[in-house]
C-alpha cells in the first residue's frame, strides 16, 4: 500500500522483501556491536554522545492508548475511519490498542528501566475536549498530568506533541482542517494545553508530519480522512501550517517555560541516475518532500518554485491570506525531525528504490541520508536546535530483531557523524517504544523495541530493548 511518497513506485519489487543487513559503508568505521541479550552492562562505546543527550522513544495517542470511548473521550476522525469496512488491515481499529491509558504505571517504569531520558507522547485532543473545543474533560486532562508527573517522577523530560493526526470527528463534521478556522480551534486547544502543563514541559510539539496528512489523509485517501482531492490537501497542509504559527503565538502568551516547533517527515532527495533531467526531478521532489514545508516554518515563504507548480486557479492561492506567512514563520525554537529513509527520482519524476526497504515497503532504508538531512538543514536553515522525533523501522513480529539493531545502530552512527559536524542534534527518539496501531497497517507491522502481545496486553523487551538500554547506559554505540 502507498504509504507516503506521492511518486511512482516504479522499482518498489526489485527490493522490497530484502532483508535489511546494514548500510554497506560504516559511518566512522565503528566496530559492530552484538545484541547484549539482557544485561545493560556492556563494554565502552566507540561513538561517545555528548553527556547530556537525550535518549528517547516516542508514541503518539490513537496508536497506543485504546479506551477509545471511556472517562468522556469524544472521537477522532481516526476512531471514524478505522471503523468504516476496508480501510485497515484486517478490520483493525486503535479501540483496545496497546491499552496504555490503563498500563501506563507499568509502561512508565518500562521506560525507568530502559533508562530513557526523554518520551515523546502526543496528546488525544478529543481526549482533552471531547468535541475539539468548549468545555475540558477533568478526566482526559487528568490522564496526562498524570502521564507527566510519573515522567517527571522518574526523571523523563516530557515531549509532548499537540496533534498527532486525530482531529477531533465533531470538528471533522465542520470541514476540519479544510475549513480556516481549524487553526484556531487548535490553537485554542493548545493553549488550553499550556496553561494546564505549561509549568512541568520542556518540549512541545505542534503538528506531527502535516505532509502524511496531506498525501495519505487527503491526497492518497488511505489515511483518515480518507479523502482524495490533491487541491484540496494543499488548502489543509496551508491551514495545518497556520495552526502551527497559531498555536506557538498562544504559547508566547503564557507562562509555559517550554519550547516549542513542529515535528515534520523529511526525506532527502537524490536523483536516480547521473543525467540533467534526473537531478531536476530530484530539486522538484526535494520541494513537495521537504521545503514545502520548511521554508514555511523556517524562512516564512513558500519557495517559489514549488508555488509555481500550482495551478493558476489553485484553491491554495486563495487560501494563503495576509499575513499568514508571518505567522507561520514565527521563530520557532526547535525542530522534530522524523527520519525513515532516502527518495531516489528519475528523469520521468518516478521513485526507485535504490536501498533495501523495511517491511513497510515505502521505507527506503539508508542511514547516510540522515547525516545529509541534518548537516542540510543547518546549511540551509541555520542553526536551529533539532531533536529527532522518530526513527525506526518494522520487522515481523520477532523477539531477536537484529535487523532493527542493525538500523538504530547505522543510525546513531549518522547522528553522531552530524554531531561532529557541528549540528545542534539535542535527541533521538526512536519510533517505537512498543508495537502498535500502525494506521493503515493495523497491527501487523511491529515498529517498537518492546513486543506487545495484543491478546494479553503482555509487554516483553525484544533484543533491541535491551540493545538500547545499553546503549543508554554508555551514551553511545
Ligand atoms: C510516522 C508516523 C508514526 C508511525 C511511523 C511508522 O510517519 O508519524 O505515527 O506511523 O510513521
Amino acid at each position: 500500500m502507498r504509504r507516503r511518497h506521492l511518486l511512482t513506485l516504479a522499482a518498489a519489487g526489485a527490493v522490497a522483501g530484502c532483508a535489511y543487513g546494514g548500510s554497506p559503508r560504516r559511518a566512522n568505521g565503528a566496530a559492530a556491536i552484538e545484541a547484549p541479550g539482557g544485561g545493560a552492562s556492556a563494554s565502552p562505546a566507540e561513538l561517545v554522545f555528548p553527556r547530556d543527550f537525550g535518549w528517547g522513544a516516542a508514541t503518539s495517542a490513537y496508536q497506543i492508548e485504546g479506551a477509545a470511548k471511556e472517562d468522556g473521550r469524544g472521537p477522532s476522525v481516526w476512531d471514524v475511519f478505522s471503523h468504516e469496512p476496508g480501510r485497515i488491515r484486517n478490520g483493525d481499529t486503535g479501540d483496545v490498542a496497546a491499552d496504555h491509558y490503563h498500563r501506563f504505571h507499568e509502561d512508565l517504569d518500562l521506560m525507568k528501566d530502559l533508562g530513557l531520558k526523554s518520551y515523546r507522547f502526543s496528546i488525544s485532543w478529543p481526549r482533552v475536549l471531547p468535541t475539539g473545543w468548549g468545555t475540558v474533560n477533568a478526566k482526559g486532562l487528568d490522564f496526562y498530568r498524570k502521564l507527566v508527573d510519573g515522567l517527571l517522577a522518574r526523571g523523563i523530560a516530557p515531549v509532548v506533541t499537540l496533534f498527532h493526526w486525530d482531529t477531533p470527528q465533531a470538528l471533522q463534521d465542520l470541514g476540519g482542517w479544510e475549513n480556516r478556522d481549524c487553526a484556531k480551534w487548535f490553537a485554542d486547544y493548545a493553549h488550553t494545553m499550556f496553561t494546564a502543563l505549561g509549568d512541568k514541559v520542556p518540549i512541545w510539539l505542534t503538528l506531527n508530519e502535516p505532509k502524511t496528512v496531506v498525501d495519505v489523509g487527503y491526497t492518497a485517501g488511505t489515511h483518515a480522512p480518507g479523502k482524495r482531492d490533491r487541491q484540496l490537501a494543499n488548502v489543509v497542509g496551508h491551514h495545518l501550517l497556520l495552526g502551527h504559527g497559531l498555536a506557538v503565538q498562544a504559547l508566547r502568551g503564557t507562562n509555559a517555560k517550554g519550547r516549542i516547533g513542529a515535528a515534520l517527515s523529511l526525506s532527502p532527495t537524490y536523483p536516480a541516475d547521473d543525467s540533467a533531467a534526473a537531478r531536476r526531478q530530484a530539486t522538484i521532489a526535494d520541494g513537495e518532500e521537504n521545503r514545502r514545508w520548511l521554508d514555511p516554518l523556517l524562512l516564512g515563504r513558500y519557495p517559489q518554485d514549488w508555488l509555481a507548480t500550482q495551478p493558476a486557479d489553485a484553491p491554495l492561492r486563495a487560501a494563503i491570506k495576509d499575513g499568514d506567512l508571518a505567522v507561520i514563520g514565527a521563530q520557532s525554537d526547535l525542530l522534530g525531525v522524523n527520519y525513515y529513509g532516502t527518495t531516489h527520482v528519475t528523469g520521468t519524476g518516478s521513485r526507485v528504490m535504490q536501498h533495501p526497504t523495511s517491511q513497510a515497503t515505502w521505507q527506503e532504508i539508508d542511514p547516510n541520508g540522515l547525516f545529509d538531512l541534518l548537516t542540510r538543514i543547518k546549511r540551509d536553515y541555520g542553526d536551529i536546535p533539532l531533536t529527532i522525533t522518530e526513527n525506526g523501522m518494522a520487522t515481523k513480529n520477532a523477539m531477536q530483531d537484529q535487523d532493527r539493531i542493525t538500523f538504530l545502530r547505522d543510525h546513531l552512527a549518522a547522528a553522531h557523524r552530524a554531531i561532529k559536524a557541528d549540528v545542534k542534534l539535542e535527541s533521538y527518539h526512536l519510533w517505537s517504544l512498543m508495537d502498535n496501531f500502525e494506521w493503515a497497517e493495523g497491527y501487523t507491522q511491529r515498529w517498537g523495541i518492546v513486543n506487545i502481545d495484543f491478546a494479553t496486553q503482555r509487554r516483553t523487551h525484544k533484543a533491541s530493548a535491551d540493545w538500547y538500554k545499553a546503549v543508554i547506559a554508555r551514551n553511545g554505540v
